[in-house]
Formats: structure tokens, sequence, C-alpha cells
């Protein structure tokens, strides 16, 4: 997070004495990235954050792969997902590699129980629903376009506004860290005229949600090991009286980034958003189409001969695709070519604006897909540049 921010009361220099009312020594933690290199945060808590009562039983959940039978472009149709669960353990994985790990869930009961990722940095992206993120290091109302960028270590709980629909919400989880983009920072960590988004952008912990003197039953799930590590404590673990630092959640709207359009068209990084190890994450948002009288304004054809590319499409109509939801998850992934399908360059010439919106996530390790994948497959999609009857016809199911 490139700036730095104080919330509620921390003492006048670091690593000194600093008391409760009660005379009580507040305990300080340094929550910090990469050793004591990167990006850190310190926390005065109202009691050590390494107390528990007791530790259940270590719970593996390792992903399930699905191997398709073919390479190929695919959709997923996730505009029909099924709804259930909490929004973090009701999380389903559906494509990973080494690097990143994306999960879907379309949440429609309240998580009980403070959860906290000690394996990943995790980004939540906020398709549908509102609420507010509750953290140990405050609270960040939320609604629909959110990235909600949670570092990992963060002890946080979903509290989502009730609703009769259920949220969705696009998980984005790294053994890595997510981080702005350098070529949109000075060596001062400020954002830049020429970048897409400026600090004002970027929404912080806004109210300390204070429970130091809380007791009672509590749960705790940690995610490590590829696995959930249940701890039951006897405090709320919302028991920071302040801290302070470069290290902690934020959130950034998608409906505030602000494209650029070309005369000519802009490539993928035009979009860029957040990086990661090895991967991108781009925002494809309503913008003006390239305005040359010459330009074809849909993505040419490209192949991705060093990366994958996931979409997730979540509002308007997509003028270079065919078959596609809100909702709906492709994948075109490494050595194969893709562009518009048939007739959509054509059909395009001449569009001066689109509201599509989607999210990129392009990523420089093949991706695999995880179980759930299969049952949202649309089969039809990989003959969906079939252009008519050349002998094959269109869109032929296996
Ligand atoms: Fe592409």
């Amino acid at each position: 997070m490139p700036m730095y921010h104080v919330m509620g009361e921390v003492p006048r220099k670091r690593h000194t004495q600093f008391r409760a009312p009660d005379g009580k020594l507040y305990v300080e933690e340094v929550f910090g990235l990469e050793g004591f290199d990167g990006p850190e945060s310190i926390l005065y808590h109202r009691r050590s954050p390494a107390r528990i009562s007791h530790a259940r039983p270590f719970e593996p959940r390792p992903i399930q792969e699905w191997v398709p039978n073919e390479w190929a472009h695919r959709h997923l149709r996730f505009a029909d997902f099924p709804v259930g669960g909490d929004p973090v353990r009701g999380r389903q994985p559906f494509m990973f590699n080494n690097d990143i790990t994306m999960w879907y869930v379309r949440p429609d009961s309240q998580q009980e129980f403070f959860y906290r990722n000690g394996m990943g940095d995790e980004i939540v992206f906020i398709h549908e629903g509102e609420g507010t993120l509750r953290t140990m290091f405050g609270s960040i109302p939320y609604g629909p376009g959110d990235y909600l960028v949670i570092p990992r270590g963060t002890i946080y709980q979903f509290e989502m506004t009730p609703s009769s629909e259920p949220q969705r919400h696009l998980v984005l989880e790294t053994p890595g860290h997510f981080s702005i983009p350098k070529d949109y920072r000075n060596q001062w960590g400020q954002l830049l005229e020429h970048a897409p988004y400026y600090h004002r952008d970027l929404r912080r912990p806004t109210e300390l949600d204070y429970h130091g003197d809380e007791s009672g039953a509590f749960e705790l799930h940690l995610r490590v090991n590829n696995g959930f590590q249940v701890y039951e404590l006897d405090h709320h673990p919302f028991d920071v009286v302040g801290w302070d630092g470069y290290n902690y959640p934020f959130a950034f709207n998608i409906w505030d980034f602000e494209p650029k359009a070309g005369r000519l068209h802009q490539p993928p990084p035009a979009h860029l958003t957040f990086r990661g190890p090895r991967f991108v994450i781009c925002s494809f948002m309503p913008r003006m189409l390239d305005w040359d009288k010459d330009a074809i304004v849909v993505p040419y054809h490209h192949s991705n001969l060093d990366s994958e590319e996931m979409l997730y499409y979540f509002n308007g109509n997509f003028a270079s695709r065919k078959g596609i939801d809100l909702s709906s998850i492709t994948l075109h992934p490494s050595g194969l070519p893709h562009g518009p399908q048939p007739g959509l360059d054509e059909k395009t010439i001449g569009m001066h604006w689109t509201d599509e919106a989607a999210v990129m996530v392009d990523t420089f390790r093949p991706l695999k897909y995880a179980a759930v994948a299969e049952q949202w497959d649309d089969p039809a999609y990989k003959y969906s540049w079939n252009d008519g009857p050349a002998g094959e016809g269109p869109m032929t199911v296996e």
C-alpha cells in the first residue's frame, strides 16, 4: 500500500512501553512482509495475539484437479454457479497454478467465525453484494465493483448486508504479494499523473472495530498448508487499540479505474490494475473505442504464446464474444490464438463506445482447472470461432 496510515492510539515511539488505562501494557505486533524489508504495520493489542484456548485438528483441503480431455479455449457458465455457504468457507477453487488460486462463491449465509489467510494475499472482487469487511485494522464498507485487497495475516470477517439476493465474489489468492504497478508510482511511492487511479480512489479502513475487553468463545479459521486450522479463542480477536504503517487492507472500486483509449487499438497492459508474481490483473471498463476511421475496434487475434488469459465478465455486452453471459469465465490458454468470433470485427466497425466490463487475469505460467470447473464447462465454446457451415457447422457439441 503506497500510503502511510495510522488509526487509533499509538505511542510516540515504537517499541516503547504503552499502557492501557488499567495500567496493563498493550502488546506490540510488527506485521510485515518480506522479512523486515517489505511494507509493515505496527499494531497494539490488548493481549498477546498468539493466545489461543484450543487448537482443533487440522483440516486438509487439497485442491482436486480436473484435467479436460482437450487443451482448448474454455468457457465456464458461472452465471448458474450454485448459491451457498459463507463468504470464506463457501469458496470453491476453479483455476490454479503455483502463483495464483482463483475461487468463486455466491454466499447466502453470514461468516460467523473470524478468518486469517496464513499462506497468501487475497483480492476479493465483489461482483454483486454489499456489506462491511470488518478487520483487525478497522472496517471497510464494500459494494459492487470493489477490489478488496487483503494482505496475508489480516484477521477479517465479512458482514454482508442482508438481501434476498446472494452475493457474488471472485477471489484471487497468491502465495506472493499483490502490488500497485511500479510504473504507476514515483520513487516516493506517489501515484503518477498517467496512473489510471489515484490515492483518493484507495479506500482505507474507516474506523477501528475495537473489542479489546470482550471475552467469550470465538473461532479463528486459519488458512495454511492447503487446509484450515481452527482455533478457539476466549477473547474477541479485534483487540487492536491502534496501529500505523503501510501494510493493511484497502478497497479500490473498479468503476474508479480510468481507461485509456487510442486512435488505434490499445493493448491489455493499458488496463493494468494490479501485479502479482508472474501474473497481472487488468480492468476492462466502459470506454471510448479506437477513433481512426479505418480502425478495427475489437481486439485483434493474438496468440497467448507466453501467457494464459482468464476473463471474468461482469457488466455490459462483449463486442468481441459470442455466447458469453454476465458472470461467465473464459480461459484462453497458452499455445492457441484467439480473437473476436467470426463477423464481430466487421459488425463493430464504426462503434464508438463499449460498455463491457471485465476483470482479466493474465498468468505467465499455465493454469490448471479445479474439479468444480468441469460442472460448468460449456463444451461448445471451443468451436465458437467456426463461422457457419464450412463443412463443420458452428458450435457443434461433442
Ligand atoms: Fe485475449
